[in-house]
């Protein structure tokens, strides 16, 4: 077979050219990383995981009418996706107090907010991707006003369909962080959906079953994501 020409390798994805120029083939990778990639590791299995949950959430999200990249899972880790200009922001959606608002605001974990809070980072490793508002965005031209209100209405929605999605499955969504892309002059949802980039705690236990497993060394790393994944494809 053809040697495929790789075009990117991120942290936990490499990206493929495919004959097609719109359209990538996405390889994702067992490596894990946390705090910048100062921390790193394998966690076996979550390539698949994370390969089949994006592909599971991603189709649902079609379904309620939120664009994203995702046509088609063709292996175990690998999905072809429409070819997009990532536009650098990392979009947080929080549902309850965690991780590095937690942190920053001292408030407690757990804490359940009335309405889910709404915050931009900018994608940079050299900076370690900080906070910056809508404004900062603006001025640096990392997207338009148009594009800032359309990320900010998909990933909104996105949060509602998901919440009552996994809450159904006995598991509140925490918080998530999406990444969105450029096709055909629109804003589309693109990058994954899955435990590394969403906490996810057991309703019934509050057990966690995401990424925070590696990043905190909580153990049964490999245990939570074939907990999640399972629960979802019950
Ligand atoms: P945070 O509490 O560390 O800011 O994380 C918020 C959400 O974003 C959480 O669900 C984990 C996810 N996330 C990523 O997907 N990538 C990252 O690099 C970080 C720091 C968080």
């Amino acid at each position: 077979m053809e040697k495929k020409t790789m075009l990117y390798e991120g942290k936990a994805k490499k990206i493929y050219a495919t004959e097609d120029p719109g359209v990538v083939l996405v390889a994702y990778k067992d490596d894990a990383t946390a705090f910048n990639g100062q921390k790193k590791g394998t966690i076996l299995g979550k390539g698949a995981i994370n390969n089949r949950m994006s592909a599971m959430l991603f189709t649902l999200l079609e379904k309620k009418g939120v664009p994203t990249h995702f046509i088609e899972q063709t292996s175990d880790r690998e999905s072809l996706v429409k070819r997009v200009e990532i536009i650098p922001l990392e979009v947080i959606i929080r549902n309850v107090a965690a991780g590095s608002f937690s942190k920053r605001y001292g408030v407690a974990e757990g804490t359940v907010f009335d309405l889910p809070t709404f915050e931009f980072s900018y994608k940079n490793d050299d900076l370690g991707d900080p906070l910056i508002n809508e404004s900062h965005a603006l001025a640096m031209g990392l997207a338009s006003q148009v594009e800032m209100d359309q990320i900010r209405a998909y990933a909104h929605e996105v949060n509602r369909v998901l919440r009552e999605f996994f809450m159904e499955k006995g598991i509140d969504l925490i918080d998530f962080k999406l990444e969105f892309g450029r096709w055909e002059g629109r804003v589309i949802l693109a990058d994954e959906i899955s435990p590394d980039t969403c906490r996810f705690w057991d309703r019934a236990t509050g057990k966690k079953l995401d990424k925070d497993r590696f990043r905190q060394d909580l153990g049964n790393i490999e245990e939570g994501y074939r907990e999640i994944i399972s629960r979802l494809e019950d």
